[in-house]
């Protein structure tokens, strides 16, 4: 059984597929966001704490239900808790991962539309990039156009299955973009503003520090670890016998938060090297501010700034797919498994299907703008549902189920891997499961209902 469904090869190919998963738009652009809007350093040394204390103990738990059960995320619920409506969550993690996928492909569409335009020199101009931005989300078939591509991309390494595909090419986009990362910085560090970014990097106000910014930090440490959504979980259980599932959980999240912490390296020297623009919110970062700084940035050495901006969306580009082959991978096993498809006709049945909801969220940036239920937009409606509502209901009710459902023995000897590796801070991390962990996301979740 375990052999027909593939497995990851290499206990390497397994660290680097996780990580392509958790390193995605997440890390480049939301988490410069939120550090710019909630104090500097001050946030980042609280995000560290929330990935230390509750990220890489949750992950953990996703490891251990997907490699003990060898089985898509529902079945691996199904196994653990038979005739149980702890069922639930798989089901939610599968949907949810779908509904991520549709408009994940929107914003991934985007990135590779921005390259295209970087490659061809045509973000070197002086132009108006908020106008340049609006005119291309609202067309009705540029960024379908540009979704549908990715998706295509995503489909091909999907179909090609665990080793051959995921893996494979998580092997050669991982280190593609660590590098890309490498450079970005280095070019950053050069430019004249850059003391100031880093000042605002590295200086922390703690004075900034509200319960609300606390709370903030646990949301994007869920975001960005792809947590509570089945993805991890899924991958997991392609891991072989003897992976360290403790070890790779941490080399994961190390992964991730470095990669974050560097975005944000390469971002505010960049932003700060410009007075005209200040640091924006959401999509405008990216896709607005960015595209004018690294014009006025690099006005003396403008080869230098094409160089940044097409290795930037390349970046961009790498990081969301090896996220959205994660996404895609969690609905396609599912269906494979329990529709008993081939990979490729149940790849084609989650690409077809995503794609069409990809699409209506598209459209919701221009022609279908005004389709709004409780004010939000089919875009944003999917992104709130998921990340805001069932997002959080699953990292808490995934703590439960390993802390008070699963035995203990089953839970410590998944860590062990049945005794032949230490786990020394077992206690620990049952300890957090059982209590910290799912009360903390509890106010997270309440905290953001209620605001
Ligand atoms: N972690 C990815 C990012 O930082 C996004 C992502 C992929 C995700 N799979 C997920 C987020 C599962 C939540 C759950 O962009």
């Amino acid at each position: 059984m375990t052999d027909k469904r593939g497995n990851f090869g290499s206990k390497i190919g397994a660290v680097l597929a996780s990580a392509g998963s958790a390193v995605g738009l997440g890390n480049v652009w939301r988490f410069p966001t939120e550090v710019g809007n909630n104090g500097g350093a001050a946030f980042i040394f609280i995000y560290l704490i929330c990935i230390a204390v509750i990220g890489i103990p949750v992950m953990m738990s996703e490891f251990l239900i997907g490699r003990h059960t060898h089985a898509n995320t529902i079945t691996a619920f199904s196994k653990l808790a038979p005739g149980k409506w702890w069922r639930i969550e798989g089901i939610a993690g599968v949907f949810v991962a779908f509904m991520i996928l549709s408009y994940y492909i929107v914003i991934s569409g985007w990135t590779l539309f921005y390259l295209i335009e970087s490659v061809a020199g045509r973000l070197q101009a002086d132009r108006d990039y908020s106008e340049v931005y609006s005119g291309f989300v609202s067309d009705p078939w540029m960024p379908v156009l540009a979704g549908v591509t990715f998706m295509a991309l995503t489909h091909f390494i999907i179909a090609k299955g665990v080793q051959s595909g995921i893996e494979r090419f998580s092997k050669i986009m991982m280190p593609l973009l660590l590098l890309i990362i490498g450079i970005l910085v280095v070019c950053s560090f050069g430019m004249p503003g850059s003391s100031q970014g880093l000042r605002f990097l590295l200086k922390p106000d703690f004075s900034k520090l509200t319960a609300s910014v606390i709370l903030s930090a646990v949301g994007q440490a869920f975001f960005s670890l792809s947590l509570a959504m089945g993805c991890l979980c899924t991958y997991a259980s392609y891991f072989r016998h003897d992976t360290n599932l403790p070890k790779t959980a941490a080399g994961v999240s190390v992964i991730d938060t470095i990669v974050a912490i560097l975005a944000g390296f390469i971002i505010f020297p960049a932003v700060f090297s410009v007075e005209e623009v200040s640091v924006d919110a959401g999509p405008g970062l990216v896709f607005i501010t960015l595209p004018s700084v690294f014009n006025i940035a690099f006005s003396h050495v403008p080869w230098l700034g094409y160089i940044f901006s097409s290795f930037f969306y390349l970046l961009l580009l790498l990081a969301a797919l090896t996220s959205a082959m994660s996404l895609h991978e969690s609905v396609t096993a599912y269906v494979l498994e329990a529709f008993h498809m081939s990979r490729r006709k149940a790849a084609i049945a989650v690409s077809v299907a995503c794609m069409t909801l990809g699409i209506a969220c598209s459209l919701s940036f221009g022609i279908w703008s005004d389709v709004t239920l409780f004010g939000l937009n089919i875009f944003e409606l999917f992104d709130f549902t998921a990340s805001k509502i069932i997002l959080p209901i699953g990292g808490i009710i995934i703590c439960l189920f390993t802390g008070w459902h699963l035995d203990k023995k089953l839970v410590e000897n998944e860590l062990t891997n049945g005794g032949n590796i230490r786990f020394r801070l077992f206690r620990l991390y049952y300890f957090i499961i059982r209590y910290v962990a799912p009360l903390a996301i509890a106010a997270v979740f309440l905290q953001e209902i209620l605001s």
